[in-house]
């Protein structure tokens, strides 16, 4: 079932067959070097891709490989590569990659040259089955309690990233951070987002950028995102796990939640107020001309089985109503869409996802 390398980006090739057409139009007009310059450098500016575009071909997602040892070199990494084969025959059409990068950082900030291969391997094979990536670094829990260190992290990885991916794999996005919040402040997230976003475009222009609000499940928060408005190619993203004690109940790791038990969801307030959140998400989203990405969603297994499938087919309804791309959380661990031990999916959890609109 295997599939050509970086096949899924033929749609993004346009950028590259547009300026060879400018190449040969220049050569034939014997222009002079410096003019073909400018065009060429106008014609990657016109080519920049924009995010709704790449908010289609992302469609219904998966997240992928957040806690799997495949990072460390495999040691306790139940995620193989033939799982991609199944998340595509089931329906997906993307895959946001959880990479806590921070950990493998030196004090240069480069990223250990180990872990970049087995991205760069991630990556191709993504790609190869026929799957959109979204790189999402995800070390938020540092982020949110360290905003200074954070942006250092941060401003060396997307450099080296963008460098390192600057002309290769087309299809895939970048996205910034993974739930900005805690210490961090709306206008600081705002500066750090817009120098990001900077670094990246000096050398991978044509990359598609996915960019969080604060407190990403707040819609007044994503009020607060301020872009630059010149640049099309970003999209908006937020995770939506209301209400936490639903979502969220009997979370081992939660003194709040790992003793509440049997929250149930689904009564008409529940369903509204879901629409209710989506709406508001949707109408700031409209002001600001942005396409949105659901990138996180998802019910622990400690929840009512009835209740849970009930709202992930609601939030993916919804979703697919407003044509957002959306990613469950997440494929393996907890919240688990599939299981590794038995090597099958969980059957309710997957139905329940609806995958097209209608
Ligand atoms: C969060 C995080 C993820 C966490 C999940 C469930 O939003 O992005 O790392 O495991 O939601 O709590």
């Amino acid at each position: 079932m295997s599939r050509p390398a970086y096949r899924s980006g033929k749609r993004r090739q346009d950028p590259a067959s547009a300026r060879s057409r400018a190449r040969r139009h220049l050569a034939a007009a014997g222009t002079s070097l410096a003019t073909a310059l400018v065009l060429l450098l106008s014609v990657g500016r016109a080519a920049l891709a924009d995010g709704f575009a790449a908010a289609v071909r992302l469609g219904p997602g998966v997240n992928i490989l957040g806690y799997d040892g495949i990072w460390e070199g495999h040691a306790d990494s139940p995620f193989k590569e033939r799982y991609l084969d199944l998340i595509r025959e089931a329906g997906f059409r993307h895959v946001r990659i959880n990479l806590h990068a921070f950990k493998y950082m030196d004090s240069s900030g480069d990223l250990n040259p180990l872990v970049v291969a087995r991205l760069d391997r991630v990556i191709d094979r993504v790609i190869a089955h026929d799957l959109v990536p979204v790189l999402d670094e995800h070390d938020f829990h540092f982020c949110q309690s360290n905003p200074a260190g954070c942006d250092a992290r941060l401003s060396a990885f997307w450099g080296q990233m963008s460098r390192h991916y600057s002309g290769k794999a087309p299809s895939m996005l970048f996205e910034l951070l993974n739930e900005p919040g805690g210490s961090m402040t709306a206008a600081s997230w705002n500066d750090l987002a817009q120098r990001l976003l900077g670094r990246i475009r000096e050398v991978d222009p044509a990359r598609t950028v996915i960019v969080a609000a604060l407190n990403t499940e707040s819609p007044t928060e994503l009020d607060k995102l301020v872009l630059p408005a010149s640049d099309r190619n970003v999209i908006l993203t937020f995770h939506y796990y209301k209400p936490f004690k639903f979502t969220h109940q009997g979370a081992p790791w939660s003194q709040k939640m790992s003793n509440v038990r049997n929250v149930v969801w689904g009564d008409d307030a529940d369903k509204q107020q879901l629409r209710t959140d989506f709406d508001r998400i949707e109408e700031i989203a409209r002001q600001q001309g942005r396409p949105v990405y659901l990138g996180e969603f998802g019910v622990l297994e400690t929840a009512d089985i009835n209740s849970r499938t009930s709202y992930l087919s609601w939030i993916t309804q919804e979703a697919n109503g407003r044509r957002w791309p959306w990613a469950y959380w997440q494929f393996d661990h907890d919240f688990a869409l599939f299981d590794t031990s038995k090597e099958r999916w969980v059957s309710p959890v997957l139905k329940a996802l609806k995958m097209h609109p209608g």
